[in-house]
């Protein structure tokens, strides 16, 4: 895919970790949704949320205070868990994306297991389709995974890219080449491929080499990255790094 094609990349921003500043402290700020607002108007052009079953970040009254005010659209990402099910019913997103959880980890560890709970998963996807919403399934460049995500109905798999960004040398490379093989396969099954976890300034050009990418999910780096230069600086820069296209090395 040419550097053209890659600048049409979507930025969603993945605002949780301004929740967590939050909740280390027990105060009523930063407010996600100002957050929200400040990346839409650098020009986000989607935000992302997790409600976590042990709410450690993002608040129930924070996805509908969302929901009510943003106007680009909203990415709930969630566990295939029936309480927050009833939750992203009432509230319905433009988007879901299901995600694995584990209440003891730091963050999305893994992909999807949608082999292993296929059937949570495909219930899952058809509640929320039949309810309008768009549906993602967070899963690892593996084949069996991806060719069951097309099985399920979702339109959208989002490439789990935590492992590339944590390796170096050769590792990287290979993990690269999977993940390339994978938004390959997805797209000739008809999958619209999104990619996101632990992206940032440094390896983005090697991530946007992956063809056929739609959106970028980002959080921590961004977040992290305002705390210097201020949130809309933080976006901005994310997105002129997005219109650069892909760099290798
Ligand atoms: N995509 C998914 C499905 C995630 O679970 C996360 C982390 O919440 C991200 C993207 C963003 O990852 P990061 O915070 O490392 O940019």
């Amino acid at each position: 895919m040419s550097a053209t094609n890659q600048s049409l990349v979507r930025l969603g921003v993945n605002i949780d970790h301004v929740a967590t500043v939050r909740q280390a402290r027990g105060t009523s700020y930063p407010s996600p949704l100002e957050a929200a607002i400040l990346c839409e108007e650098a020009g986000a052009d989607g935000i992302t949320v997790h409600l976590r079953e042990d709410r450690r970040h993002i608040q129930d009254d924070d996805v509908y205070a969302l929901r009510e005010r943003l106007r680009i659209p909203l990415n709930l990402e969630m566990a295939c868990a029936p309480e927050i099910l009833a939750i992203a019913l009432d509230i319905k997103p433009d988007e879901v994306c299901l995600v694995p959880e584990r209440r003891e980890e730091l963050t999305t560890e893994g992909g999807l297991d949608v082999k292993g709970r296929r059937e949570a998963v495909f219930e899952t996807v058809h509640a929320l389709k039949s309810a309008g919403i768009i549906v993602s399934l967070f899963i690892e460049a593996d084949p069996d995974q991806i060719k069951l995500s097309a099985e399920s109905g979702a339109p959208y798999i989002e490439l789990h890219t935590g492992h590339f960004c944590d390796l170096r040398g050769a590792a990287a490379q290979e993990e690269l080449a999977r993940l390339t093989r994978g938004a390959e396969l997805a797209h000739e099954l008809g999958l619209k491929v999104n990619a996101g976890h632990g992206i940032n300034l440094d390896n983005i050009g090697s991530i946007l080499s992956i063809p056929h990418l739609d959106t970028l999910n980002i959080g921590h780096s961004i977040v992290a990255r305002a705390v210097m230069v201020g949130l809309s600086a933080a976006v901005a820069e994310m997105r002129v790094a997005i219109q650069a296209g892909p760099r290798t090395g």
